[in-house]
C-alpha cells in the first residue's frame, strides 16, 4: 500500500500493490488514470498566509509528482510499443524465413526423390553384393553397414544418381539390423533391396564385377551394364575373394584405373593400397559420371592414406 497523501489539502489517495516499487506499466497507467479523476481541491483556506503558502507548496508537490508519473508512464508506453514492434518484426522475419526454409527443404527432398526414381529407368546401375557376410567379423559387418549408408548419402547428392541394388540382404540378419541401426531411414531408402543373389537377377553378360584384382581396367561407365561391388570390409585382407567369385561364374571384371592416373607416394609406412571401401569406389564412379574425368574421379575417392597421388600432383610438387 502506498500512500499518496496530503492531509492539509484534505486528500488521501491509497493505491494497492505499489509499495514494493515494482509497478507494472498497467499499474502506472491506472495510477495516472486515477490521478486524472481525483478532484484535487486546490482552493486554499484563506484563514492565514502560512496556511496559504503551505497549501500552495502542497499543491505544487502534487503537481510535481503527477508530472513525474506522467513521464514514467509515457516512457514505459513508448518502450512497450517499441518492444512490441521489434517482436512483430522479428516474428514476421522468422515466419517467412521458416516457411522458405521449409519450402526449400521439401522441394529439395522431392527433387532428390525424383532424380533417384528417374535413375531407376535411365541411370547407371550399381549393385552391392551382400552375400559374403560369412567372410566378415561382427565389427566388419557394422563397418559395412556404415559404408552402405555413406554410399547411399553420396548417391542422393549426385547430379546423376545411380540406381542401387542391395542384393543378398536378408531381413533380420546381423547386417540388416546394423543397416537399420546405423542409417537413419534405412527401410525407406530408394533402392532395390532383395534377399536374392545378384546372379539370379541379371543376365551374366550384363554384369561387370569390380574387383581390385582384375587384369582389366575400367575405361568408361556403360548404362546398359550392372556394376557389382563386393560387400566386403576385409581388415584382415582376404585377397582375391571377389575376383575368384567372378571368375568362377564367368563374369566380366574390371579394376579402377588407379595405376593409370596415379603414382605411389613415399610415406613413412611405405604403405600403398588400391583396395578401397565401397563408398570410396562409389564416389569415384559417381564423380566420373558427373565429370567424365578419371583424375577428378580418383581425387574424389582415393584418400591420401592409400599412398597414391595423381600424376600431375607429384609433378607440381617437384
Ligand atoms: C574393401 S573391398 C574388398 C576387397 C576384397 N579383397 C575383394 O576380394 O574384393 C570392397 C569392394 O570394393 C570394390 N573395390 C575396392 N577397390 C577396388 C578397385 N581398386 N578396383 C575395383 N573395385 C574395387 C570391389 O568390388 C571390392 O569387392
Amino acid at each position: 500500500m502506498m500512500k499518496f497523501a496530503d492531509n492539509s489539502c484534505s486528500k488521501t489517495v491509497s493505491y494497492i500493490g505499489e509499495a514494493d516499487g515494482k509497478e507494472t506499466p498497467e499499474d502506472v497507467s491506472s495510477l495516472l488514470d486515477r490521478l486524472a479523476l481525483i478532484p484535487f481541491d486546490f482552493s486554499i483556506d484563506d484563514s492565514g498566509s502560512s496556511a496559504q503558502e503551505h497549501g500552495a507548496c502542497c499543491s505544487k508537490n502534487v503537481m510535481r509528482k503527477q508530472r513525474h508519473w506522467e513521464k514514467i508512464v509515457v516512457a514505459k508506453k513508448s518502450k512497450r510499443r517499441q518492444e512490441k514492434e521489434r517482436r512483430k518484426a522479428k516474428q514476421s522475419g522468422d515466419v517467412s524465413g521458416g516457411t522458405d526454409a521449409q519450402h526449400s527443404k521439401k522441394f529439395l527432398k522431392a527433387l532428390t526423390k525424383k532424380r533417384l526414381l528417374e535413375a531407376k529407368d535411365s541411370g547407371p546401375k550399381l549393385c552391392i553384393d551382400l552375400s559374403m557376410t560369412d567372410h566378415m567379423s561382427k565389427k566388419e559387418i557394422s563397418r559395412l553397414a556404415a559404408q552402405i549408408g555413406r554410399l547411399y548419402g553420396s548417391n542422393k547428392k549426385a547430379a546423376k544418381p545411380f540406381w542401387l541394388y542391395l542384393t543378398g540382404l536378408v531381413e533380420n540378419s546381423l547386417l540388416y539390423d546394423e543397416c537399420v541401426r546405423m542409417n537413419d531411414g534405412f527401410v525407406h531408402y530408394l533402392v532395390e533391396s532383395t534377399e536374392d543373389h545378384f546372379l539370379d537377377l541379371f543376365p551374366l553378360e550384363m554384369i561387370i564385377y569390380l574387383t581390385p584384382d582384375s587384369d582389366l581396367v575400367l575405361q568408361d561407365i556403360n548404362p546398359t551394364k550392372v556394376y557389382v561391388l563386393g560387400g566386403l570390409v576385409d581388415e584382415s585382407v582376404q585377397k582375391k575373394v571377389t575376383y575368384q567369385k567372378a571368375k568362377d561364374h564367368g563374369l566380366h571384371t574390371a579394376r579402377l584405373p588407379i595405376q593409370e592416373y596415379m603414382v605411389k607416394k613415399d610415406n613413412v609406412k611405405n604403405y600403398h593400397s588400391e583396395i578401397l571401401a565401397i563408398n570410396q569406389v562409389f564416389d569415384i564412379l559417381r564423380t566420373y559420371c558427373e565429370t567424365r574425368s578419371w583424375p577428378e574421379a580418383l581425387r574424389a575417392g582415393v584418400s591420401p592414406g592409400k599412398g597414391f597421388v595423381l600424376q600431375d600432383e607429384i609433378t607440381l610438387e617437384n
